[in-house]
C-alpha cells in the first residue's frame, strides 16, 4: 500500500505497544485532527477501536452525513452516533455569554459521551487529537490571569471524568503536520483540507441566543459563503471561512415592502497558526456573489457585511 513515513510508522508502533490489547475510544468531529487520529488508531490496532460522534445540532450542513459516510468508507471500525440535538439546545436556551455557551456545551458534550462509552464495554484508553497549539492555548491568557483564551472543551475534562487513559498522538504536531499526516495514512483531500472547525460549533457563530431557527439561517449562509469560496478556487488558498449570524436587525427593502431582518458577518482569514491571522483580501466580486446569494437565497437576512478585522487585536470567531 502507500509508504507511511517515520513518524506513523514510530507513532502506530507506540500505539500498540502503549495500548496492548485493550478498547480504545476515539470521538470523531469530522475535523481533520479526529479523522487523522482515528487512521492512525485504526491502522495500528483497528478492532479494538470504537469511535463516538456526538451530533449536537451544532454543525455545519450536512456535516454528520458526510463524516458518517466517509468514516465507514475508510475504516471498519465500531462507530457510536449519539443523536443529542435537542439535549444541546435545551442546555443553551436563553444564553448569550459565550464563555457559558462553552460552559454548557461543554458539560452536554461530556454528558453525552460519557453515557454512550459507558456503553462501550472494556475501554481504557481515550484519544484525542490535541494539537500542540491547543496544548500551548488552553494554559496561556488573553484577557488577563483569571481568564484563559477559550475554554476548548477539547482539551481536558473528558478523560478524569471517565477514568480513561489519554492516547494523544498528535499532541506535538502542528496543522500542516498533521494534514501531511493524514495523506500518507490515506484519508481523502476533502478531510485533510477541511478548515478548522471549533468544538461549540456554530453556537458560538450564532451571536446571542442559540435557537433551532436562527441555526438553520446560519447554516445555509454558511454553505452558500464556503461553497461560493470553493467554487473560486480559493479554499485551500484561505484557512477558515465561514458566517457569522448577528444579534442585529436592520432596516432593508424587498420589492415594495420594508424589512426589518438580521445582518449576516462574512469571515475569512489567512494564518499559519491560528493565533494570528489576516483577513483574507477576497475579490469583491466573489464577496459580491456570496453577498447577493446570501440576501436573495436565505430568509432572514437581508445585510451581508465582511469582516476586516485582523488577530490580534481581534479574533478569528466572533466569539
Ligand atoms: P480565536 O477565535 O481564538 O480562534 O482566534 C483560534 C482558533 O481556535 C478555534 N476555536 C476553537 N476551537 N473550541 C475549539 O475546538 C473552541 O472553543 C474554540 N474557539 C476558537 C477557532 O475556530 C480558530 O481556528
Amino acid at each position: 500500500t502507500w509508504q507511511l513515513g517515520d513518524f506513523a510508522t514510530e507513532t502506530i508502533a507506540q500505539i500498540r505497544q502503549s495500548v496492548g490489547s485493550d478498547r480504545v475510544i476515539c470521538g470523531l468531529s469530522g475535523g481533520v485532527d479526529s479523522s487523522v487520529v482515528a487512521a492512525l488508531l485504526a491502522e495500528a490496532i483497528g478492532p479494538q477501536l470504537s469511535c463516538i460522534l456526538v451530533d449536537n445540532g451544532l454543525l455545519r450542513l450536512d456535516e454528520e452525513k458526510a463524516v458518517i459516510e466517509e468514516f465507514s468508507k475508510h475504516f471498519q471500525t465500531d462507530l457510536h452516533v449519539v443523536k443529542a440535538e435537542e439535549q444541546f439546545l435545551a442546555a443553551l436556551a436563553g444564553v448569550t455569554d459565550p464563555q457559558e455557551k462553552r460552559r454548557r456545551i461543554g458539560h452536554t458534550f461530556i454528558d453525552c459521551f460519557a453515557g454512550e462509552a459507558k456503553r462501550i464495554s472494556g475501554a481504557k484508553y481515550l484519544a484525542q487529537g490535541t494539537l500542540y497549539p491547543d496544548v500551548i492555548e488552553s494554559g496561556a491568557s488573553r484577557d488577563g490571569p483569571a481568564d484563559t483564551i477559550k475554554l476548548h472543551h477539547n482539551v481536558g475534562g473528558l478523560p478524569e471524568e471517565l477514568g480513561f487513559e489519554l492516547v494523544e498522538p498528535l499532541r506535538d504536531l502542528f496543522k500542516d503536520e498533521v494534514r501531511r499526516l493524514g495523506l500518507q495514512l490515506g484519508l481523502p483531500e476533502e478531510i485533510v483540507w477541511r478548515h478548522p472547525f471549533p468544538g461549540p460549533g456554530l453556537a458560538v457563530r450564532c451571536l446571542g441566543e442559540v435557537t433551532q431557527e436562527r441555526l438553520n439561517t446560519l447554516r445555509a449562509a454558511d454553505a452558500i459563503v464556503v461553497g461560493e469560496i470553493k467554487a473560486a478556487g480559493l479554499y485551500r488558498a484561505t484557512s477558515q471561512a465561514f458566517a457569522v449570524l448577528l444579534p442585529v436587525q436592520s432596516v432593508g427593502v424587498m420589492g415594495d415592502s420594508r424589512t426589518y431582518d438580521d445582518a449576516l458577518a462574512v469571515r475569512c482569514v489567512n494564518t499559519d497558526d491560528f493565533m494570528t491571522a489576516d483577513w483574507s483580501h477576497l475579490p469583491y466580486d466573489l464577496l459580491s456573489r456570496i453577498s447577493t446569494r446570501v440576501i436573495n437565497e436565505v430568509k432572514g437576512v437581508n445585510r451581508v457585511v465582511y469582516d476586516i478585522s485582523s488577530k490580534p487585536p481581534a479574533t478569528i470567531e466572533w466569539e
